[in-house]
This record gives structure tokens, C-alpha cells and sequence, in this order.
């Protein structure tokens, strides 16, 4: 028997109950490519277990607040013509610390300005950070402008 061979697979419901998914969350990766499954002969879906790393991952970004766009192209850059290895997840993993470290910088950026706007709530559209951070600061230039000024 091989990883394709349906007699190994996991229904649905086995899948998602080990997956720790719900059988439409299931589903819903599904439909955005997230995830794979195979049809038998009665059309019903069935899932390789390697799929259920798949979805570890899916779940463990989705907890730091990855999109699912941006899940799917990393993802997308697993191979296509054999299951993942160890060095596969482990490149992910290694531009997944790279992305929470932005992450983490974006955050500590948000922190410092709502320090500087807490007691001033002017929510001001031309000057409040918070308020208006991306379209306020698009003319002073690509990438991450900061400079927030007390009133
Ligand atoms: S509330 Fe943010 S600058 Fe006033």
C-alpha cells in the first residue's frame, strides 16, 4: 500500500477529528487550495495523513494572525509532486520567524503610538497615527513611516 492508496486515508470526520478542524472548516481550506483530498469511487473525500501537517500549520498560523492569503503562499511553496519533508517545513518554519519578527515590529510600532495618543484623542485624519496610519503617512514614501508628533 502507498500515501495514495484510499484504503490509508482518512475520511472526512477521522481527518478533522484528528486535525482538531471542524469538517466545514475542513471544507472551507478545501476551496481555497489550502488543503488536498482525493475522491473515491462514491465521490467522498479522502484526506492523505500528511495533510493533517498541513492543517497544524494552517491552524498555528492562523493563531499569530496570518492571513489565510497569506498562509496559502506559503503553502504554494511547498512541493507539489511529493509529500514535504522535514527540510521543506523547516524552510517555512525558518520565513515564519522572519514574518513574526515583522509582525512583532508592527506591533511594537502601534504600541508606542497609541502611547502618544492616549489622553490626546483627537483621532485627527491628517495627524493621529492610529487613526489613519497608512493613508496619512503614503506620501512621505514606501515601507514603514513612523514619526508620530504630540500635539
Ligand atoms: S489621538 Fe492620535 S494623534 Fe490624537
Amino acid at each position: 500500500m502507498t500515501s495514495h492508496d484510499p484504503a490509508t486515508m482518512l475520511a472526512i470526520g477521522d481527518f478533522a477529528a484528528r486535525a482538531g478542524v471542524t469538517t466545514s472548516a475542513m471544507r472551507y481550506y478545501e476551496s481555497l487550495d489550502l488543503i488536498r483530498s482525493m475522491r473515491t469511487g462514491g465521490n467522498q473525500r479522502r484526506y492523505r495523513r500528511a495533510e493533517l501537517r498541513r492543517v497544524a500549520f494552517i491552524r498555528a498560523a492562523r493563531s499569530i494572525g496570518l492571513s489565510l492569503d497569506e498562509i496559502k503562499e506559503t503553502l504554494d511553496r511547498l512541493p507539489d509532486k511529493r509529500i514535504p519533508d522535514r527540510a521543506d517545513w523547516q524552510r517555512l518554519s525558518a520565513e515564519w520567524s522572519r514574518r513574526i519578527d515583522d509582525r512583532i515590529a508592527h506591533l511594537r510600532g502601534l504600541q508606542e503610538d497609541l502611547d502618544g495618543c492616549i489622553g490626546c484623542g483627537c483621532l485627527s485624519i491628517d495627524k493621529c497615527t492610529i487613526y489613519n496610519r497608512e493613508d496619512a503617512l503614503a506620501e512621505e514614501g514606501a515601507g514603514p513611516v513612523r514619526g508620530f508628533k504630540p500635539l
